[in-house]
């Protein structure tokens, strides 16, 4: 009878208990062939079987049954390997297997888009399907993947609730017009955008007001899922489709908001570092060297917090020292372009820093208005090499201050029950949406947003 596959996890795991490998009787793999280089006597396989970031080297020989098929494997076969571990501690690997048997479980032709040379970005988005198969992707992935755990893990810890908000809603939560609306076909076939609820509806661009409700009965609540923005900015740091953490709290003002996000940022790095040593290393290494240097630092201190107002002065300053921004008329009242955030937080702070107090208009309506009557209680954090990856707020609670600005951009409709919310029982809250894939970003050293994602949706693009 064959054994049971063991993983290339699970070897590593229980060598780096202690455990000496090279006692077990022979074991199976079953992966995929990253490289086969055979010279004739001796050849080497590097095998991954996706189950962590390390391949494991099998060796086999002339004398191994069907040589001249396994000799002749290409880059992304599939296979089965049976054989022993044997320790190479004098080795860049602790170990590796000598192969007794290998069977081929699905041959791969040579036209296969993943050869062994390193292929650009671009290339791989093009080949979205199959980048997780190389070494960055399945970093990419694998982290991602991981992370999401750490926010549940981070927020549960606290004893937050778990709020699934709609993805399929009536409201723009931001009121920004940047809503996917949806459409069924009507009797005639005809499609339509009211046929099937009666009135338009969309996806959402945020959970944020749905969970504000559930934050009013449970105190401290998140909502974790995919957004949509039918924004057509061809950026780095835009997609149509992004995850977003929302979380909310009762009776916290914008301190309090800040507190949290500053926390759970922190809390991210260190989780990733923990989890997913060896992708971190490979981004370190690889991809953004000086990453570890970048996230150590952010543990070390607190993040600064800036006025907007501040912040616009300094901009100014800068132009008239003579700094060349693409966008050089900095006055107040405008809003900040990534070039102008990317400024802040990497010229003058040097790391990540919230920008707090924006003028009203250039923000959404449920931000609180400060006493100032030109400011809201908004906050974005922004961090080098991104700009924003945290935009939040403290909540207008105030009835009819809400209705009034809600009364002019015309959004009440529909939204009646949002306002409810501050006459029954409302209090003071606050919170924020922190783009996961920009966090993602972030922490990875990834560049481009459409790495982060396993299939990217930007405008014009919609290959997979
Ligand atoms: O600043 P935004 O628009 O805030 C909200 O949606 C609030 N409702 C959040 C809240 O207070 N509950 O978006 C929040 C974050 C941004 O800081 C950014 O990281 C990310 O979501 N984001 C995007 N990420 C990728 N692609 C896009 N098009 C994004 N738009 C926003
Ligand atoms: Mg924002």
């Amino acid at each position: 009878m064959q054994p049971k596959a063991i993983t290339i996890r699970e070897l590593y795991a229980r060598h780096s208990q202690g455990e000496d490998l090279s006692a077990l009787p022979p074991v199976l793999l079953e992966g995929w062939i990253r490289t086969n280089r055979d010279s004739g006597s001796i050849g080497f396989i590097s095998l991954n079987d996706g189950t962590c970031f390390k391949n494991l080297q099998v060796v086999y020989n002339d004398k191994l049954e069907g040589h001249d098929v396994v000799s002749h494997l290409l880059t992304g076969a599939a296979i089965s390997v049976y054989g022993k571990i044997v320790l190479t501690p004098e080795m860049k690997q602790p170990f590796e297997i000598h192969a007794e048997k290998v069977e081929v479980l699905g041959d791969c032709s040579a036209d296969y888009p993943l050869q062994k040379k390193r292929h650009t970005f671009e290339y791989l988005r093009d080949e979205a399907y199959l980048r997780p198969r190389t070494n960055t992707f399945a970093a990419v992935f694998r982290v991602r993947s991981v992370l999401a755990l750490g926010i549940h893990e981070f927020f549960q810890g606290k004893g937050f609730v778990y709020v699934h908000t709609p993805e399929i809603t009536g409201n723009d939560a931001e009121g920004a017009g940047q809503v996917f609306t949806l459409m069924t076909p009507d009797a005639e076939g005809k499609l339509s955008d009211t046929e099937f609820f009666g009135r338009r509806a969309s996806m959402t661009v945020s959970g944020q007001l749905h969970v504000e409700a559930f934050a009013m009965a449970f105190r401290d609540v998140y909502t974790f899922g995919p957004t949509f923005r039918a924004e057509k900015s061809n950026t780095t740091r835009h997609a149509s489709e992004f995850w977003m953490i929302e979380p909310e709290i009762a009776f916290a003002d914008l301190e309090d908001d800040m507190d949290l996000m500053e926390e759970c940022i922190k809390f991210c790095v260190r989780y990733v570092m923990e989890k997913c040593p060896d992708e971190m290393a490979f981004f370190n290494e690889r991809i953004a060297p000086g990453l570890f240097d970048k996230l150590n630092a952010v543990l070390e201190k607190p993040f600064r917090r800036m006025e907007y107002t501040e912040g616009i002065q300094i901009l100014q300053d800068a132009v008239k020292a003579g700094h060349k921004f693409e966008n050089p008329k900095i006055e107040w009242g405008m809003d900040l372009q990534s070039e102008h955030e990317r400024y802040l937080t990497e010229e003058v702070v040097k790391g990540p820093v919230f920008l707090i107090n924006y003028p009203k208009e250039i923000k959404a309506f449920y931000m609180r208005e400060n006493d100032d009557g030109k400011t809201v209680a908004a906050c974005d954090c922004l961090v080098p090499g991104e700009g924003e990856i945290i935009g939040g707020s403290q909540r207008e609670e105030r009835y009819e201050i809400l209705e009034k600005k809600m009364e002019a951009i015309g959004n009440k409709e529909g939204l009646e029950w949002y306002l409810n919310l501050r006459k029954w029982g409302g209090c003071i809250h606050s919170g924020f949406g922190i783009g996961f894939d920009r966090l993602l970003m972030y922490l990875t050293g990834i560049s481009n947003i459409r790495d982060t994602e396993p299939y990217p949706r930007t405008s014009s693009q919609l290959k997979y």
